[in-house]
């Protein structure tokens, strides 16, 4: 039985307009659980539209100073003034690691993420006292190479040594599942999480490492979503392309409170 509770969280990526937006997050309040957290990762554009109506919204990345001659970047300050509860930081997108989308080499710096920005985003984050979810997950090419272990476990280390886990959860999201519709299979996830929960427990403090919510992301659908939610270490989904269809969400926190009472 799953000891933790369980969190859906949507991340809508770039879509939808703020009519848009204001009318998917009123379909998802319907859906809310007692048992469920559910959080939604907007646009940064909608986020001070979206705050405060009833689900908690999240913003999709921070940069890491407060202020300054940053042109284009938000800071958490920014995002916390205008409603944010909670941070998405190094998702695969932002650190350049595309699995589907065709983007040219000579573009994939602009993202320019590494696990060192990604450290300074996650301390700007929790010092601003928002909860931040960490995205971590190999390529297909390191797959192959045998080398999946080794990219999460740096991942998380450059990440996450010397900070509080309180206020963090981490999103395995396998690079080549993300918008390509293949899932990582549910034994094969629930592998690669339990592996994640024995390195936060290596980072210091295991009682810490127990309670932090370990989700599962890449192409979580409505009709896969039951089989990944019911692994003892995946307690939850961060979910992209069915998170902007209501009644897929939905599906999927119901699945996951079922999870949690099974
Ligand atoms: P997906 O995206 O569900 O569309 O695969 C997940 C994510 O990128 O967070």
């Amino acid at each position: 039985m799953m000891s933790r509770r369980p969190l859906v969280a949507g991340n809508w990526k770039m879509n939808l307009t703020r009519a848009e937006g204001k009318a998917l997050l009123a379909e998802v309040s319907s859906a809310i659980h007692p048992n469920v957290d559910v959080l939604v990762f907007p646009s940064f554009t909608l986020v001070p539209v979206l705050a405060g109506q009833g689900v908690p919204v999240g913003a999709q990345d921070v940069f890491w100073a407060d202020r300054g001659a940053f042109t284009s970047q938000i800071s958490a300050p920014m995002v916390r003034d205008a409603g944010a509860v909670a941070v998405l930081i190094g998702h695969s997108e932002t650190r350049g690691r595309f699995g589907k989308l065709e983007v040219p080499p000579s573009t994939v710096n602009s993202f320019g993420e590494t696990n060192e920005t990604v450290r300074l985003k996650i301390a700007a984050a929790l010092k601003e006292g928002l909860s931040v979810i960490l995205c971590v997950g190999e390529s297909l090419a390191e797959r192959e190479a045998e080398q999946t272990e080794a990219v999460i476990r740096e991942q998380l280390v450059s990440a996450l040594s010397g900070l509080s886990l309180e206020e963090v959860t981490i999103a395995y999201e396998p690079v080549w599942a993300i918008g390509t519709g293949k899932t990582c299979e549910p034994g094969e996830a629930e592998r690669i999480c339990a592996m994640i929960r024995s390195v936060l427990a290596s980072l210091g403090n295991a009682e810490a490492a127990e309670k932090v919510r370990i989700l599962y992301g890449g192409s979580m659908k409505a009709d896969n979503a039951a089989q990944l939610l019911a692994q003892p270490n995946i307690d939850g989904g961060l979910v992209g392309g069915a998170s902007l269809v209501a009644a897929d969400f939905k599906s999927i926190i119901e699945a996951a409170a079922h999870a949690q009472g099974s």
